[in-house]
């Protein structure tokens, strides 16, 4: 359904931060992204909707390339794709239903959107989001009331409220505590299993990412260096992709918690 071909991004300041990626990623499948910090996560999402411009080679969703598409073919074209953000970029002072909603910006024209006037039946939907991710109380606080796990829920409804055939979601634990973060990990990949959606999770956590899904992409310096199930992340193989990084301290760290 998705498929990068020799995908390069060289940012101005000469960083190469992707080296001619290959990757596919088949109907409702969920795959995680690993890799050191610096590795590339980002850009490869963010070169998938073009928030970051690739360089080169080609982006497709479906039968559509998304490198060829003009601006108004790429707005369409991003009703496709949710993403959820490690820092959730809700807006603050704006209500959780209204969070909710800005994610139907993209198909509610213009001067509707200014104010703020969304059909019923996104209304209705937003509301069985929150009831779905156990937010229905919270509809009506304010996004800077809320807690981080709660906040990630927000962000996950503002990005299925889309309606997307594939999520693009960049460390969405990275601010959350061990615990909370299992919890959106599962909250996630549920909700994809559930209305059949693919998605690519940038992680930086291996023992989180091995727990949930059953495909583990590692990046390290703008290569992929390691495509397989998560069992196949023997030693061997995270030193490869993290290098000296202590990755093991990881692992541990959240055995212990499990343990607990
Ligand atoms: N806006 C930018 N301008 C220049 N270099 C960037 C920019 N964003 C990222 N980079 C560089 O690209 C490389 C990959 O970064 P990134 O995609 O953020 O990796 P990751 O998400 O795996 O931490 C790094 O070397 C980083 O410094
Ligand atoms: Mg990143």
């Amino acid at each position: 359904m998705l498929k990068l071909k020799k995908l390069v991004k060289t940012y101005a300041t000469g960083d190469q931060a992707l080296k001619s990626i290959e990757l596919e990623v088949p109907e409702g499948q969920v795959l995680a992204l690993i890799g050191p910090s610096g590795a590339g996560k980002s850009t490869l999402i963010r070169c998938i909707n073009r928030l970051v411009e690739p360089t080169s080679g080609e982006v497709w969703l479906g039968d559509t390339e998304l490198t060829k598409l003009n601006s108004s073919g790429l707005r369409r074209a991003r009703r496709e794709m949710g993403m959820i953000f490690q820092e959730y970029a809700l807006v603050e002072r704006l209500t959780v239903m209204e969070n909710v909603l800005s994610g139907r910006l993209g198909y509610v024209g213009f001067w509707r959107s200014l104010t703020r006037r969304f059909p019923q039946s996104d209304v209705d939907e937003a509301f069985r989001l929150l009831d779905r991710v156990g937010l229905l109380a919270m509809a009506d606080k304010r996004a800077d009331e809320l807690s981080g796990g709660q906040r990630q829920r927000v962000g996950i409804c503002r990005a299925l409220i889309q309606n997307p055939k594939l999520l693009l979601v960049d460390e969405p634990t990275a601010s959350l505590d061990p615990k909370t973060s299992r919890q959106i990990m599962r909250l996630i990949c549920e909700l994809c299993a559930e209305r059949g959606l693919a998605a690519i999770i940038n992680i930086h956590d291996v023992a989180l990412a091995q727990m949930f899904v059953q495909r583990v992409v590692g990046l390290r310096f703008g290569a992929v260096e390691f495509d397989g199930p998560p069992e196949a992340l023997v030693p061997d193989v995270l030193t490869t992709i993290y290098g000296e990084e202590d990755w093991e301290a990881t692992i541990k760290k959240d055995d212990e918690e499990v343990a607990q």
